[in-house]
C-alpha cells in the first residue's frame, strides 16, 4: 500500500519504517526540513535500538522516502497517518493545534478518497473535530473517512513493540475505511480491535493511565515496606504471580517520567474535568508520583546531612533505560534539585548526555561511569540501564571516597552489593 505518515518524531518514524518492514510503500512527511534533509542522508535524529539499520534498508529498498511536502504524501497515498506533537498546555489540556493545522494541510490537498488516520494521543473527540475541519478547507464533494488508530509502542523497544504489538486497535465509521485498515496492518500478524472513534480515542488515555497508576500504585506500596521492614521486590511479584494483576509496571523506583505519562494522565484528568467527572483517583496518581523524587532525595540528606559541597556521581539522565530521551525526566529533575543545593554532582548517561548537555547546562556530565563515581561522597543510580548492572562495581567502590550507594531503580542486588563493601539504599526495600 502507498502511505504517508506526517510527523517524523518517534511515533512517526517508527511506524513509517515499521510499514515499510512489512513491504508497503511509505512516505514520511516533516515540515523540518533541516530533519527530512538528515534523514535522507541517512542520519537518524533519534536513538532507538534496531531503527537505523531498518530505516537505511527501507530507503536502499526504495520503500522508505522522505519529504517535506505534504501534498506529495497526500496525493501519492491511500492513507494518510497523522502523527504529530500533542504537548501539554499549562493546565494540563493538550495543545491539539499541531494536529488541527495538519488537518487543515491535507484538506487543501485531497482530490479524492483518502483515509486520514489520527495516530498522535489526542482526548476523546478530536477525530470529529478533524472530520468537521476537513470537510469544511476540501473542496465540496470529496470523499474521505477519519480513523483513530493509538499508537502503544514504549521508547526504548519502539520497534518491537510496533512489529510485534500486543493488538492493534482502530476506531472507524465506515467499512470503506475498516477493510483499508486491514490491509495496512495485516502483515503484522496480531490482534485487531475495531471500535468505534471515541472508544479508541479513550483506549489510549485509559492505558496510559492505568500503567501510570499501576507504577504509582507500587511506589505507594514501596513506602509501606520501608516503613514496615518488607521488601517490595517480593511483594510485586507475589502480586504479579496473579495473571489478574501481572508483573509488568510494578517496578518501585523513582516514579514515570517521559513525554507520554506526564503528559497524558494530566490530559486524562482534564478531558474528564471536561465532561463533568472529577478523576480523583488519577489525581492521587499524579501526587504520588510527584513525591517520589523527593522521598528519595530526602534518603539522601539523611545520610550526607547537607548536599552543599559534597561530591556526588548519578547514573542515569534518560527517562528510561536504552533511550537518548531526558524530557520530564526524573533523573534530570533531581539533578537539578542537587545541584540547586550546591552539591558538586558529575552524571553520566549511555545515551542521554548529548541532550542534556544542550537543554541543562547547569547539569556537569562525564564520559563514564566510573568518571561519575570516583572520589564520590555517593553515587546516584537515577534510570533502568541494564549497562549499569555490569559495571566493575569493585573498581567503583575503590575510586569512591565513601562507598554509599542510592539505587533509585532497584537495579543492583542488595546483598551482593553489601557483600563487596556497599553501604546501599533503595527503593521499598
Ligand atoms: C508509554 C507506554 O508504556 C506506551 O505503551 C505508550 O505508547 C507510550 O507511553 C506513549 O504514550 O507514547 P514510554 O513512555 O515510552 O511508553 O515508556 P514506559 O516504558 O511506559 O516508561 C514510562 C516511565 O515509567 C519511565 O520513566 C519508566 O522509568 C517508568 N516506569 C515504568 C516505572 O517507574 N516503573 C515501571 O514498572 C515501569
Amino acid at each position: 500500500m502507498n502511505i504517508a505518515i506526517v510527523g517524523s518524531g518517534y511515533v512517526g518514524l517508527v511506524t513509517g519504517t515499521c510499514f515499510a518492514e512489512v513491504g508497503h510503500n511509505v512516505i514520511c512527511v516533516d515540515n523540518d526540513d533541516a530533519k527530512v534533509a538528515q534523514l535522507k542522508a541517512g542520519k537518524i535524529p533519534i536513538y532507538e535500538p534496531g531503527l537505523e539499520d531498518l530505516i537505511r534498508k527501507n530507503v536502499q529498498l526504495k520503500r522508505l522516502h522522505f519529504t517535506n511536502s505534504i501534498g506529495e504524501g497526500v496525493e501519492k497515498s491511500q492513507v494518510v497517518f497523522i502523527a504529530v506533537p500533542t504537548p501539554p498546555q499549562h493546565d494540563g489540556s493538550v495543545d491539539l493545534s499541531y494536529v488541527e493545522t495538519v488537518a487543515r494541510q491535507i484538506a487543501e490537498h485531497i482530490k479524492e478518497y483518502r483515509v486520514v488516520v489520527d495516530k498522535s494521543t489526542v482526548p476523546v473527540k478530536t477525530g470529529e473535530k478533524v472530520a468537521e475541519t476537513i470537510r469544511r478547507y476540501a473542496k465540496p464533494g470529496v470523499e474521505f473517512d477519519v480513523v483513530s488508530n493509538p499508537e502503544f509502542l514504549r521508547e526504548g523497544s519502539a520497534v518491537e513493540d510496533l512489529m510485534k504489538p500486543d493488538r492493534i486497535v482502530f476506531g472507524v465509521n465506515s467499512s470503506k475505511a475498516s477493510a483499508l485498515m486491514h490491509e495496512v496492518y495485516s502483515p503484522f500478524n496480531a490482534p485487531i480491535m475495531v471500535t468505534d472513534l471515541n472508544s479508541a480515542e479513550l483506549i489510549k488515555h485509559a492505558s496510559n493511565s492505568f500503567l501510570a497508576l499501576k507504577i504509582s500504585y507500587i511506589n505507594a506500596v514501596a513506602a509501606i515496606c520501608e516503613a514496615s521492614g518488607a521488601d517490595v521486590e517480593k511483594v510485586a511479584a507475589g502480586m504479579g504471580a496473579d495473571k489478574r494483576i501481572g508483573r509488568q509496571f510494578l517496578n518501585a523506583g523513582l516514579g514515570y517520567g517521559g513525554s507520554c505519562f506526564p503528559k497524558d494522565i494530566s490530559a486524562f484528568i482534564k478531558i474528564s474535568e471536561e465532561l463533568g467527572y472529577n478523576f480523583q483517583l488519577l489525581k492521587e496518581v499524579e501526587k504520588i508520583n510527584a513525591d517520589q523524587g523527593e522521598r528519595f532525595l530526602k534518603k539522601l540528606r539523611d545520610k550526607l546531612w547537607v548536599l552543599k559541597d559534597k561530591k556526588i556521581g548519578q547514573l542515569g539522565l534518560a527517562f528510561k533505560g536504552n533511550t537518548d530521551d531526558i524530557r520530564m525526566s526524573v533523573g534530570i529533575r533531581i539533578a537539578e534539585q542537587m545541584v540547586k543545593e550546591g552539591a558538586s554532582l558529575l552524571a553520566y548517561d549511555p545515551k542521554g548526555m548529548e541532550k542534556c548537555n544542550q537543554l541543562h547546562p547547569d547539569i556537569k556530565t562525564v564520559n563514564s561511569a566510573y568518571e561519575a563515581a570516583n572520589g564520590a561522597e555517593a553515587l546516584i543510580i537515577a534510570t533502568e540501564w541494564v549497562d549499569f548492572k555490569s559495571l566493575d562495581w569493585v573498581k567503583i567502590r575503590e575510586s569512591m571516597r565513601t562507598p554509599l550507594i542510592f539505587d533509585g531503580r532497584n537495579l543492583l542486588d542488595p546483598s551482593e552489593m553489601k557483600s563487596l563493601g556497599f553501604e546501599y539504599y533503595s527503593v521499598g526495600r
